[in-house]
């Protein structure tokens, strides 16, 4: 039983338990965070690093014996060891072998005779190529195998032990990409959508043994996948856009929700994706314009916000230097752009180098507020 502190009573040094009254200075104190997963066994995949390895401390935390199955040995035992050896222990896993699976799934049962949790969360998330003809068919592969492959032989297992037992919990990490398209590899997308489908069917099939089946899909979280794939620090991350404000995802964020699928508080939910994006997938995607921080992004966020639809660019000066690369690269990105300038000859120059249809030039100085004015709305109105 997890301890959930300590203190004197009469001379006596005693443990403080899991729903126990303490009364301290004629004040009645009930244990409020009891531990959710007290007496259960979970098995995390990817619980090396990031998301799966926040979980594995915070089931630990709520008093789970935990297995950590990963590719990342050196890793995983040294998050076992910061975990009592007790609570948290390693096995090697590759996800995509099924021996491996299995072998992990066997390894939680002999050393803790039974298996209430499996949480499979270890995923890769490919190259960044978002051209489907840059992308090969070894890297879709890849990414398919780890993710949905990987899920797949992680709940077959699972199930195989869950269902004599007639009960358990296996939850799948996903994806806003298992919901949306655009903000990840043709790969990533594909294999998350997989996961939440395998979800879906697993449920309808296990339910009838009492097994529960659901997802847990975050929007981003600065874990190395992240980082490796879209290539953000810690401040690029604070600066995306999000729909809810002042609040950043964490993986411990992604991991409570974990935990409350594992739980006993989430006794009748099955089948259910819990989307942990603070909204994301649910907003206008003319709102994420403002999600606009390094080229990567840029290319994945043209992709579902409306930039690919032609914007209109006014741009003053725009007839030479800095001004003229802005026109050919917003061009370029599909904007049509009226370039405003005193210098009409390399003004016009420049827009027929860029398409006619996409760049127009009007001759315009800017002197007075009320000229400006002036100009702009026939500008507006120029470029409807
Ligand atoms: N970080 C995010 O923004 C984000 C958002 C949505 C979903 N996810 C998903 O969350 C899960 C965890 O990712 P993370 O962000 O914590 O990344 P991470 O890289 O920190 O963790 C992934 C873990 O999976 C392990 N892994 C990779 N391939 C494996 C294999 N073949 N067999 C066993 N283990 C393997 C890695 O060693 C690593 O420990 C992934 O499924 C990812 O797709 C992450």
């Amino acid at each position: 039983m997890a301890i959930l502190g300590q203190y004197h009573v009469l001379g006596k040094h005693r443990e403080w338990l899991p729903g126990e009254l303490i009364l301290i200075h004629g004040e009645c104190f009930t244990c409020l965070g009891s531990p959710k997963l007290e007496g259960k066994v979970a098995l995390i995949t990817g619980g090396s690093s990031g998301i799966g390895e926040s979980a594995a401390r915070l089931f630990a935390k709520h008093g789970a014996k935990v297995v950590i199955a990963d590719v990342q040995d050196e890793l995983g035992h040294s998050v076992c060891e910061e975990l009592k050896t007790e609570s948290a222990s390693f096995v090697h896993c590759d996800v995509t072998q099924e021996t491996d699976v299995e072998n992990a799934v066997n390894t939680a049962v002999s050393k803790h005779g039974k298996l209430d949790i499996m949480f499979n969360n270890a995923g890769i998330a490919g190259t960044p190529k978002p051209n489907i003809l840059d992308n090969d068919k070894a890297e879709f592969e890849k990414v398919m195998s780890v993710n949905v492959v990987g899920a797949f032989l992680g709940t077959k297992h699972a199930a195989r032990v869950m269902i004599p037992a007639r009960r358990g919990s296996i939850i799948s990490t996903a994806s806003v990409c298992g919901t949306i398209g655009g903000v990840a590899s043709h790969a990533y997308t594909s294999s998350k959508h997989g996961v939440i489908g395998l979800m879906r069917n697993t449920d309808v099939e296990l339910g009838q043994h009492g097994i529960r089946v659901n997802c847990v899909s975050p929007y981003v979280v600065l874990t190395p996948l992240v980082r490796d794939f879209f290539k953000l620090d810690d401040d690029e991350v604070n600066r995306l856009y999000s729909n809810l404000k002042e609040a950043v995802l964490k993986a411990e964020d992604v991991a409570e929700a974990a935990l409350f699928l594992g739980s006993d508080e989430s006794k009748y939910v099955s089948g259910h994706n819990l989307i942990v994006d603070g909204g994301f997938t649910i907003v206008n995607p003319e709102k994420y314009s403002q999600w606009l921080i390094g080229e990567q992004i840029l290319t994945y966020g043209e992709c579902f916000t409306g930039l690919n639809s032609p914007r209109k660019a006014l741009i003053t000066g725009g007839s030479s230097c800095v001004g003229d690369s802005a026109a050919g690269l917003f061009a370029k990105h599909g904007a049509k752009v009226v370039i405003a300038d005193i210098q009409d000859e390399r003004g016009h120059s420049v827009c027929e180098e860029l398409k006619i249809e996409s760049a127009s030039f009007v001759h315009v100085t800017l002197l007075k507020k009320k000229m400006l004015k002036i100009v702009l709305t026939q500008l507006l109105l120029k470029i409807n």
